[in-house]
């Protein structure tokens, strides 16, 4: 009887053994990164570039052997620059593809209620891009423990903007323009409005519009008559073309000025000349990484007549979004976000968009560029330091 129960009680263990070292890290070949981006919707061009972005840094770790010893998948979702798109494609990936980690999304509405989802089910989510300030911080002002991003953040833009404003431009009265429902829109707008009111310069008039508008002349007549200095646009390159070439067409000449979402390819360069906007990094800039980095993305993308694509902002923030990611994965040695969250905290992380360590809100610490749109080409001005 005892014998028997030996004999019982080895197999049990062997088989416990078998199923452990079948079953456990050793035998995990695969892990997943799901890319969440807007590549259809209103913004196209900021989906392809973060995506291609986030593509080519995992691209380059698979060729050195992927992370922990695991081959990395991407898992690429549309999730349209907004609420809705989003948390569906925040749920597909998560319920059915089962990934761990989250790169995206772009637009801060969208980034927001994919916060919500992630922060319940323990999945990380870094947005390269989102840059308001609720992204990362809950409705009474405590961090999300798994939302980071990679970018700055707007009170931080809508102040570079105003002081650009008010000391290069010497623009004493300014016009803002924005869409309510937008939480990029709306924030970078009042943290514009706080900063360059703090500076000593008036705002002569304030106007809002919605994200379906495509007629703007009853606004930009209040602007013609207002006569400012400049004019804030903190939009999306979709709404910054019908705008500003409406302005035009009224006579405004006040310069147009505005944040990162007036980075795209498809900028009306025609429609926005003259005008200038805060980014998060030029292509101009002569920091061998970021040289290096031209030349390897040129060399993996080109447009249709074969030409190299040089990398916006968005692709460039992707690429630090997925090596921040993946550097953390590899820091926290097991693939498990909530091991994988502490080690991003702490790490500190030579970007392409520069240094990057996170502040007690995921934030990291980063200088802004500003740019700005002359004779059909996107040109660089100065860059303001946090
Ligand atoms: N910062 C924008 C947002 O939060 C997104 C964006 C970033 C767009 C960079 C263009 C370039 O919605």
């Amino acid at each position: 009887m005892i014998k028997r129960l030996f004999v019982v009680f080895s197999v049990l263990v062997v088989a416990s053994l078998l199923l452990t070292a079948c079953g456990g890290a050793a035998a995990q070949k695969e892990i997943k990164i799901a890319i969440l981006a807007p590549l259809s919707g209103a913004v196209p061009t900021f989906g392809v570039s973060t995506r291609d972005g986030a593509l080519l840094a995992i691209d380059e770790w698979n060729a050195k052997g992927g992370v922990l010893g695991m081959k990395i998948v991407p898992v690429v979702a549309d999730s349209q620059c907004a609420a809705d798109p989003a948390v569906n494609a925040a749920n597909k990936v998560i319920d059915q593809d089962k990934v761990g980690y989250i790169i995206g999304e772009v637009c801060s509405s969208a980034s927001i209620p994919i916060s919500e989802i992630v922060n319940a089910k323990n999945v990380l989510q870094i947005s390269p891009t989102s840059t308001n300030a609720n992204v990362t911080l809950t409705a009474d002002g405590a961090v999300k423990p798994y939302t980071f991003r990679a970018c700055f953040i707007d009170p931080f833009q809508g102040t570079v903007g105003a002081k650009f404003a008010l000391t290069d431009l010497q623009a004493k009265k300014a016009f803002v323009l924005y869409d309510q429902g937008n939480d990029y829109t709306r924030g970078l707008a009042e943290a514009f409005e706080a900063a360059f009111t703090a500076g000593g310069g008036e705002i002569v008039g304030k106007e809002t519009y919605t994200g379906q508008d495509t007629d703007f002349s009853a606004i930009l007549a209040k602007v013609a008559e207002a006569k400012p200095d400049i004019v804030y646009l903190p939009d999306y390159y979709n709404v910054v073309n019908l705008v500003t070439a409406q302005a035009k067409e009224k006579g405004i000449t006040a310069p147009f000025l505005g944040g990162d979402g007036w980075d795209s390819a498809d900028l009306d360069r025609t429609a926005a000349d003259g005008g200038y906007f805060t980014n998060h990094y030029s292509e101009q800039d002569t920091r061998p990484i970021v040289q290096s980095w031209l030349k390897t993305y040129g060399e993996k993308y080109k447009d249709a007549d074969g030409k190299p694509i040089v990398p916006d902002a968005l692709a460039t923030l992707a690429y630090d979004a997925a090596n921040l990611l993946i550097a953390s994965i590899e820091k926290a040695g097991v693939d498990d976000p909530s091991k994988v969250k502490d080690a991003m905290a702490a790490l500190k992380w030579e970007g392409v968009s520069g240094t990057i360590t996170f502040d007690a809100n995921h934030n990291p610490i980063k200088s802004a560029v500003i740019l700005q749109v002359k004779d059909g080409k996107v040109v660089y001005v100065t860059s303001v330091a946090p």
